[in-house]
């Protein structure tokens, strides 16, 4: 049996420690100080950081903002939420004595939305606010849209401004599809009903709305103009005509110093609430002190690089104690393993392999090298895994993978057909794949021929049924822990066969450390976010790696290639924006030359989106995958937005039961596979047993 690691120590202080350190940078806000105005052409959590202010649980993610959680994940409760995200800085919108202020600032406020239904009707609204401070009311959820309360509503010294963008009728509302323009209340002074101009905020689709607010302070007049876009890239004019005008004096409503942005709400009905683009200018009035700014920014950058380094530190540190705990399993009675199979004489396999020849090497790894063998007896081929490491280790990592694959009888997995030890050595023989690994058919150049479209999707459900083996069907659960491309081998029909043959076989992951992952961005693209957390392997982590797998497959596309804006981009990113976009089919590897299934290509790419899920527990799990595969179950639905990752994770929290304690994934091996098994004891596995495929 491989090592196992000790369970994270002091994980509460660890976590504090780093939620202390990232937070630093917040904590050190910035001072009002006037300015023109912003522009953000897209959104990003880290280098938007010192500039927007995040209330929980808003967030930043896919590039938007995000005022309401962007999760599917029933287990986050999706109901009853509210959220608000601020410009940092605030801005003076007007000047003089309250009692009779001499200049009101104009303003322009330009955005991009989409509001995206969860359930069959959405649910509640998003607004464009201005604000007092950037604190959220609390039990702002449902019709008060994350701009009030059941206390609060109506009340003068809420200072609140807000255009809302309505998806549910309260009783004051005139129906679930308008504008208001809102003044310390959700009980809107003005609406505009959306339908009367062909709009609908949120229908069953990817829909974006160009949205542009104008306040004219001279005038005191506010104006709001909007249009539909088939993107999130604006490309239409602003519109002749406003569709909604008021008279609207600002100096009555918001205080002096106020804050620009966004809040949203969801209530039994839920949508999604983002904003992709967001520009503004302000007038500016004459000045007050900016010293506030400088502090901030000589605060805040160096606390960030401070709290990144020592969540590094952290993590290295961690991860070294990890190591160390962990301690060596004796190998046990070799012949008294249940069923066994055939043991070989060490001298047939040496001279099947040429005294184990350079020139009969598969691949390598950290644990041992594969040699392909012709057996004279038997005129057959095969692979022999030779284990490499020291005597001890060797003897682990033989047992081990020994122990698991002995009885797994599955035609999508690798056939072993012996074992042998002799004269020091630990050898395991498997059946030779004649095709090779996946990867070299997949991203090959131009010269070798790639894979029909046919033999990819036979692939990706034979491996789906070889995971729905290990997971469900074997009576004791086992995770592969290293799904990838160069982990799949392909027989002489090009049936999928998981298995060891690169090799490197990472039982007690010495070779695997999170230094080495980012040095190793490939490997990133198959690994589940959370286990970058825990660094425990579960069987949503594998269906992680599948879903890699599958896009993969369909793209012909490394997980980490996809040349995005900075020439750097997940390719799973990559997928979901086309998603987004209405064009999931542009992701199809061109190399097939438009010859494939439209539908098939289209279940496969929805499936692999759904098997990327950021959050463990709203992955498919295989019974499903493999109906959805034969067609008989639709895809789960997709949202348009790759919801974010959120930690701490519900389900891994309540249910760690089901988790390995060890880390998910090996990196060691350069030349290919790694299979690296690990038992799930079967009282853990309720979870399964009752749960239903996704709709
Ligand atoms: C926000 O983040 C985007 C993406 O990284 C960046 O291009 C932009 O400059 C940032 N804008 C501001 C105002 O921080
Ligand atoms: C949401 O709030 C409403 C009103 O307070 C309540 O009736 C409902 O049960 C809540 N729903 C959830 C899922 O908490
Ligand atoms: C707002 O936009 C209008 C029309 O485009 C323009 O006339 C006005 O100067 C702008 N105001 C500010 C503060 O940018
Ligand atoms: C913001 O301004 C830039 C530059 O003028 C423009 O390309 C972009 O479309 C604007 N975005 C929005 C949301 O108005
Ligand atoms: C409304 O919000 C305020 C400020 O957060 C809070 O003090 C008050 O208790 C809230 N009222 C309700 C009914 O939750
Ligand atoms: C409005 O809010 C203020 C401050 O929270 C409070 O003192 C006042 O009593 C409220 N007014 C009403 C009518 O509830
Ligand atoms: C409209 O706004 C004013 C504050 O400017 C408020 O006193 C009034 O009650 C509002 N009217 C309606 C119908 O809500
Ligand atoms: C954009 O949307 C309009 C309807 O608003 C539609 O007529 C047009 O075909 C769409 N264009 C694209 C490229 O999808």
């Amino acid at each position: 049996m491989g090592r196992t690691l000790a369970p994270l120590p002091a994980s509460p202080t660890f976590l504090s420690l780093l939620l202390l350190l990232l937070f630093l940078p917040l904590i050190c806000q910035l001072q009002p100080v006037e300015a023109l105005g912003f522009q953000f052409n897209t959104f990003d959590p880290s280098s938007n950081q010192s500039t927007l202010s995040v209330i929980p649980p808003a967030l930043i993610s896919n590039n938007a903002l995000q005022i309401t959680p962007d999760s599917a994940n029933v287990n986050l409760n999706l109901k009853n939420q509210s959220g608000r995200i601020f410009y940092k800085q605030s801005f003076k919108l007007w000047d003089g004595p309250p009692e009779a202020p001499t200049k009101l600032a104009s303003f322009n406020a330009s955005f991009v939305i989409n509001i995206f239904p969860i359930t069959s009707t959405p649910g509640e609204g998003l607004a464009f606010i201005v604000a007092p401070d950037q604190n959220l009311p609390a039990a702002s959820f449902g019709g008060y849209l994350g701009l009030t309360n059941a206390t609060s509503n109506g009340n003068a010294s809420n200072h609140l401004l807000a255009v809302e963008f309505d998806t549910f009728k309260q009783d004051y509302d005139p129906d679930a599809n308008h504008i208001g323009l809102d003044i310390n209340s959700v009980r809107s002074n003005q609406t505009v009903s959306l339908a009367d101009h062909g709009f609908d905020l949120a229908p069953n689709r990817a829909i974006y709305f160009h949205v542009w607010i104008e306040y004219d302070g001279g005038r005191k007049l506010l104006e709001v103009y909007m249009i539909n876009e088939n993107g999130s890239t604006p490309t239409k004019p602003k519109p002749a005509f406003p569709i909604m005008t008021a008279s609207l004096d600002t100096s009555k409503v918001v205080t002096q110093n106020s804050y620009f942005g966004f809040a949203a709400s969801t209530g039994d009905n839920t949508e999604l609430n983002c904003v992709l683009g967001w520009n503004m200018t302000v007038e500016e009035l004459p000045k007050g002190t900016p010293a506030g700014l400088v502090i901030g920014l000589a605060v805040g950058i160096p606390a960030a690089a401070l709290a990144l380094a020592g969540a590094a530190f952290l993590g290295v540190w961690l991860w070294r104690r990890r190591v160390a705990a962990s301690d060596p399993n004796i190998l046990g009675t070799l012949k008294s393993l249940p069923g066994t199979p055939r043991e070989f004489k060490f001298k047939d396999l040496k001279r099947a392999t040429g005294n184990f020849d350079e020139r009969n090497k598969l691949g390598q790894g950290g644990f041992g090298v594969v040699y392909k063998g012709v057996l004279a007896a038997e005129n057959g081929q095969v692979a022999v895994k030779k284990f490499s490491r020291d005597e001890l280790k060797s003897k682990d990592d033989f047992l081990a993978e020994l122990t698991i694959i002995n009885r797994l009888r599955h035609r999508h997995l690798v056939p072993l057909l012996g074992w042998c030890h002799q004269n020091g050595m630990l050898l395991l023989v498997y059946d030779f794949m004649p095709n090779g690994s996946l990867d070299g058919h997949i991203f090959c150049g131009p010269e070798k021929q790639t894979l029909g479209w046919s033999h990819r999707y036979k692939i990706v459900s034979g491996v789906a049924s070889a995971l729905h083996y290990l997971h469900d069907e074997y009576d004791q659960k086992v995770l592969h822990r290293d799904l990838k491309a160069s982990n799949i081998m392909l027989d002489s029909n090009f049936n999928a066969r998981l298995g060891d043959f690169g090799l490197a076989r990472a039982i007690d992951n010495e070779k695997t450390s999170y230094a080495e992952l980012e040095g190793v961005p490939g490997t990133v693209g198959y690994i589940a976010p959370e286990c970058l957390h825990t660094g425990k392997a579960t069987r949503e982590s594998d269906i992680f790696g599948f879903g890699a797998v599958i896009l993969e497959v369909v793209c012909g596309q490394r997980p980490w290639t996809k040349g995005g804006y900075s020439g750097f981009q997940f390719l799973v990113d990559w997928v979901w924006s086309l998603h987004r976009d209405g064009r999931i089919l542009e992701a199809v590897d061109e190399r097939l030359g438009g010859d494939y299934e439209v539908e098939e290509a289209r279940r496969l790419l929805l499936l692999g989106l759904a098997c990327s899920h950021p959050i463990a527990a709203e992955r498919p799990n295989t019974p499903a995958i493999v109906q959805i595969l034969s067609g008989s179950v639709d895809v789960p639905r997709v949202p348009p937005f790759k919801p974010a990752f959120v930690w701490p994770s519900v389900s891994l929290l309540t249910e760690d039961g089901d988790t390995t304690d060890v880390t998910p994934m090996t990196s060691s091996s350069r030349f290919g596979s790694g299979w690296t098994p690990r038992f799930v004891s079967k009282e853990s596995d309720s979870r399964y047993n009752n749960s239903s495929p996704p709709v």
